[in-house]
């Protein structure tokens, strides 16, 4: 019998930024949350906002979560409150991987 996905996201969570104990996971979550910079992971999390020695990993832990989508049945949502935090399991997109946003963010290949 398997365990819950998200339980095993955390178990198998690497620490990216020492200083503020910052996981791959806190990360993929803020991505998941709608943060898309380095500067607001840092404002949420407090990665890099010490030594700054994180910043490159975790800018491509924080990409590497763009052309993800949430686990979550089709017509389906979950909502986020201004400060509110959710346990959410990310999926990879599948198919071409090609990303045609509103906010032309990603406007092609991912
Ligand atoms: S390891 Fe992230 S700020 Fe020092």
């Amino acid at each position: 019998m398997g365990s819950h996905p998200v339980a095993n996201q955390v178990a198998n969570a690497v620490y990216i930024c020492i200083c503020n104990g910052v996981t791959d996971h806190d990360i993929r979550q803020a991505a998941a949350a709608g943060c898309k910079s380095m500067p607001e992971l840092t404002m949420r999390t407090g990665a890099g906002g010490n030594c700054g020695s994180c910043l490159e990993m975790a800018t491509e832990v924080l990409d590497k979560a763009r052309g993800m989508r949430l686990a979550i049945p089709s017509g389906t949502a979950v909502r986020f409150e201004p400060g509110q935090t959710r346990e959410v399991t990310l999926v990879a997109l599948g198919g071409k991987r090609e990303v045609y946003g509103f906010r032309q963010e990603v406007m092609g290949k991912l």
